[in-house]
């Protein structure tokens, strides 16, 4: 159930040589980045979804019950927002091992939102880097009924908190940069009947 993706993410150097990167957030990095950086700016990356499939046995649950956080899954014509962040590719280390539970670096392309957070004034592209859990990775838990997954965020916790503020507070983040995001959405209202 655990892989330490540590040292496999400390070979994906995908931008050697740069000296700063362009890290796309799309869950608690939206509402939590507890790192250095040079600029941040909304932006999105097409042709992705995210996906409470993820299984937490060290952050929002434990690995007796696991919790469930964000992954992105692939999907054609979706948009996937969040909020990208330029940094300095020694920030990377602490992350690969804050996300060391299955997540590896991966290469996307993103574009910024522009002034107004409006996609259709977007201004421009780049290339970036995601921390992404496939659903090879053994804490992978995979799609289930919208009210299992809400069931499982509202009674799961661990070293970093409970589940539920996890979802909400992303929940909160996506209103606050004006997004969508009817997955994210379905189960914050699940999740609030458990109150
Ligand atoms: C993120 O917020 O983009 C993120 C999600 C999972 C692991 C690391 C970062």
């Amino acid at each position: 159930m655990l892989l330490d993706t540590t040292t496999l993410n400390q070979q994906r150097n995908f931008f050697d040589g740069h000296t700063d990167i362009w890290l796309f957030g799309y869950g608690s990095l939206i509402w939590k980045a507890d790192f250095a950086y040079l600029e941040r700016q909304p932006a999105y990356i097409t042709g992705w979804a995210r996906r409470f499939w993820q299984g937490s046995h060290d952050h929002r649950g434990t690995p007796d019950a696991p919790g469930r956080v964000a992954t992105l899954i692939r999907a054609q014509g979706e948009v996937c927002h969040g909020m990208a962040y330029r940094i300095t590719p020694d920030v990377l280390a602490p992350l690969d091992i804050r996300e060391k539970n299955g997540y590896l670096r991966e290469k996307v392309s993103l574009t910024f939102r522009g002034q107004h957070g409006n996609a259709q004034t977007a201004k421009a592209a780049t290339e970036g880097l995601i921390y992404l859990a496939t659903e090879d990775n053994p804490a992978f838990l995979g799609e289930a009924p919208l009210d299992d997954i809400a069931h499982q965020i509202a009674h799961s916790h661990g070293p970093s908190g409970s589940n539920k503020a996890y979802l909400l507070n992303l929940a909160r983040a996506l209103r606050e940069l004006g997004t969508d995001d009817a997955h994210v959405f379905a189960i914050e209202k699940q999740l609030l009947r458990y109150q």
